[in-house]
């Protein structure tokens, strides 16, 4: 599918969201990490400046750092005005308030764009797009995917998110995803079939609950360790 840049919501999660949603020790982060759908996230500018290993992969690498900030910028407003009209969808025991959610992505925005050109020519933001990547079996220890996987479970189908799936886990050693939730706040219809498939394949699925929410009853973390 060709990304058109304004059908993108470009909002970013910074390195301290990622640690939460993903459970990540430090074990984990000095493990070779790929994070796909990495969007306008600070997560990799900021745990390469801690020395960490990241590649993050999105068919939005495609546009220019001022082309991704100005869509951000189109669409900030409004989206934020959408989480106040419904506060019955929101926990605010991580951002605090709406002022304060808008304040962390503009933060993990401009992290991002402040490090792209430079990661672009270290490789470490790339144009790549599930259900297929260009990478080498086992290649990654950790695959990471968030806010895109079972997020969108109404525009990508059950058989989008199994093929991806089995991609990220042929070039990860693990993966995992977070939220479990779709934008309704509803746990992803295709949860069950997937851990269940993923299970008799005998790779072992784990939901753990994580230190981080937003999305009401979004705390948990599909981990997915691949038989190997
Ligand atoms: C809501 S953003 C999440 C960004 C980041 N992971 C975070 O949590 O801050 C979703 C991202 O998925 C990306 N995306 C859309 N289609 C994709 C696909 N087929 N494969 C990989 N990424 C995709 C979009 O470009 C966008 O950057």
């Amino acid at each position: 599918m060709v990304i058109q840049l304004n059908t993108v919501i470009p909002l970013g999660r910074t390195f301290d969201e990622y640690v939460r949603m993903f459970d990540l020790t430090q074990q984990d982060l000095n493990k070779s990490i790929l994070s796909v759908a990495d969007g306008p996230a600070s997560f990799n500018a900021e745990g390469t400046k801690l020395g960490f290993k990241i590649k993050s992969v999105d068919p939005l690498y495609k546009f220019s750092s001022t082309q991704i900030k100005s869509r951000f910028d189109q669409v900030v407003d409004n989206i934020i005005k959408q989480v106040e009209e419904t506060p019955k969808d929101w926990v605010w025991t991580y951002h605090k308030s709406s002022h304060k959610l808008r304040k962390n992505r503009e933060k993990a925005i401009n992290v991002f764009c402040q490090d792209y050109e430079q990661g672009q020519v270290e490789s470490r933001y790339e144009i790549g797009e599930l259900p297929q990547l260009k990478y080498l079996d086992c290649e990654y220890e950790l695959g990471l995917s968030s806010h895109f996987l079972f997020l969108y479970s109404e525009q990508f189908d059950q058989d989008f998110h199994l093929n991806s799936i089995k991609e990220m886990l042929r070039v990860c050693q693990e993966l995992r995803i977070f939220p479990l939730l779709t934008l309704k706040n509803k746990r992803s219809p295709y949860l069950e079939f997937i851990t269940e498939k993923l299970e008799k394949q005998g790779h072992n699925c784990q939901i753990k609950k994580v230190s981080y929410q937003l999305q009401a009853g979004g705390n948990e973390m599909l981990k997915i360790t691949k038989n190997s």
